[in-house]
């Protein structure tokens, strides 16, 4: 196993998860996907969780629910996650995360979580889904983090509030109970620069139509409608100018990742083309480059079982430091050994 020296201060524990939901677009794929291969050389552990329990407190996102994991699985894999480097595994599989939130629950004043901004979004945005899960879905990814002792944890941005109670939830166990936890840092992932190939004033996403996003696992057919019908902006010419030409500076953005090269030098092989070629150039450049990662994907999807089989490894692997978390815990809290 390959690892670089461990950072002065003790060990780079890192836990990270992602709700279910279906096929990533490559703004996943160029986000937060060279991260965590970054991330899995350098931690001294990494835990890459599939965030199932997660996924039922909201009602789309508990659709397909063991379908979505496989295929979030299938994308992490095909995407060169090494599983003899991260341990990769199922939330539910690894009861443990359950019985931690529920003795954080006992500690977490109520008040506190009716503040946490997402849970406040959904009571506007979904008031009839109103569930419990929702307001304690900080507490269990509080112990999703705590169960290894994780010192970082990457996520974007809306998730920052919930690592910060996760961390307060560290201070008030240890503070009670004595110390066991470390309080978790977080790492910013970066945003994913790609927008909406229908709407390039928003992020590329996909609860948005269709064909505003590319998955990763689109048909080369779908790929050359999709740039067909991407929109683009007033005049010719092919220039960077997010202000004036918002929509042909994100193909541009979406041409030099996919190739490596600078958007200028893109720009200059375009000088003297026009919107019609470049789109269809993109295209297959795009289809071009999902090509390997789809490869692999089909190879993984052709054996679930061997899929699955390292799943299950992963959770007894994680087992293996959340029994001996929860023993602590047991112990620290008082419940008769
Ligand atoms: N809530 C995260 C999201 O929606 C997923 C998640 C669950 C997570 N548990 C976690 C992320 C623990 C980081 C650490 O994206």
């Amino acid at each position: 196993m390959e690892r670089s020296n461990p950072p002065a201060g003790g060990e780079k524990i890192i836990l990270t998860g992602m709700r279910p939901t279906g096929v990533l677009h490559i703004g996943h794929y160029f986000g937060v996907i060279p991260e965590l291969l970054k991330l899995q050389n350098e931690a001294d552990r990494l835990f890459l969780m599939i965030a199932d329990l997660h996924a039922l407190t909201t009602l789309e996102d508990s659709k397909n629910l063991a379908e979505n994991s496989l295929i979030l699985a299938n994308t992490y894999l095909a995407a060169g996650i090494d599983p003899s480097k991260t341990t990769i595994f199922i939330q539910s599989h690894v009861g443990e995360h359950a019985e931690l939130a529920n003795i954080f629950s006992m500690i977490t004043p109520v008040s506190m979580l009716e503040l946490n901004p997402t849970y406040k979004e959904m009571r506007t945005e979904h008031p009839k889904n109103n569930n419990l899960g929702l307001l304690v879905y900080p507490v269990l990814q509080a112990a999703d983090i705590l169960i290894y002792k994780a010192t970082h944890v990457p996520v974007g941005k809306d998730q920052a509030p919930h690592i910060e109670l996760a961390r307060e939830i560290a201070r008030r166990f240890n503070a009670r109970f004595g110390k066991v936890f470390p309080e978790p840092k977080t790492i910013l992932q970066k945003e994913s620069k790609i927008l909406s190939l229908h709407d390039p004033k928003r992020k590329m996403s996909k609860s948005h139509k269709e064909e505003s996003f590319i998955s990763l696992l689109d048909s080369p057919e779908a790929i050359r409608k999709k740039m067909k019908i991407a929109v683009t902006d007033s005049g010719k010419e092919i220039k960077y100018d997010e202000k004036k030409k918002p929509a042909i500076s994100n193909l541009l953005t979406v041409y030099s990742l996919f190739l490596g090269k600078e958007i200028k030098e893109i720009e200059k092989m375009y000088k003297n083309s026009g919107y019609r070629d470049f789109k269809n150039d993109l295209a297959e450049v795009i289809i071009t480059g999902l090509t390997p990662l789809q490869k692999k994907y089909k190879e993984l999807e052709n054996n679930p079982e061997q899929v699955k089989s390292i799943l299950k490894q992963g959770a007894l692997n994680a087992k293996q430091t959340a029994s001996k978390t929860i023993e602590t815990v047991c112990r620290k809290v008082g419940f008769l050994a």
